[in-house]
């Protein structure tokens, strides 16, 4: 077992860990933080994903102990400072932008991640940047409108079915 130390959403975390032991697995098991999903064993799904130093990682892709050290930020940390929903979780909601919602926490970590550095995304550069996060409900449609409703620009009109 070896000692892992990271920030986990602004507060200093540590625990012990196997040299296999995943960071989605730690956050889920050890902090309790089951708002990051595991919906896949294969690195496609992006139901898992956290951000890292600012990244948008897979974090069933990474072991906890490469993140010794690092700022990582989960879904559960997404909130604004009263507890309200940020800009990206409410257009979630006013957009329908989720149904059973097991994707969503990947979704809302991906999307803060395309914002940040793509702060008024085209709907083709949203629909790219999301080709990592499998969604098996909703079409994706309300997901982009989400999306771009929460970067201020034009929302896309409903697509024919
Ligand atoms: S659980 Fe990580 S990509 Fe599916
Ligand atoms: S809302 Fe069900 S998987 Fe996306």
């Amino acid at each position: 077992m070896t000692k892992v130390t990271m920030t986990v959403n602004g507060k200093s975390v540590s625990g012990d860990v196997a040299g296999n032991t995943l960071l989605v697995e730690f956050l889920r098991s050890d902090l309790h933080l089951t708002g990051t999903h595991v919906g896949c064993d294969t690195s496609q799904c992006g139901a898992c994903v956290v951000h890292v130093n600012g990244a948008a990682v897979k974090s069933c892709t990474m072991f906890a102990a490469e993140a010794e050290g690092a700022e990582v930020a989960t879904i559960e940390g997404q909130a604004n400072a009263d507890g309200s929903l940020n800009t990206i979780q409410q257009a979630f909601q006013d957009y329908h932008g989720l149904q059973c919602g097991f994707c969503t926490p990947g979704m809302v970590m991906s999307a803060a991640a395309l914002l940040k550095d793509n702060p008024k995304p085209s709907e083709q550069e949203v629909r790219a940047y999301l080709q990592g996060n499998i969604c098996r409900c909703t079409g994706y449609h309300n997901i982009v409108r989400a999306i771009m409703a929460a970067s201020g620009q034009e929302v896309p009109a409903v697509a024919a079915e």
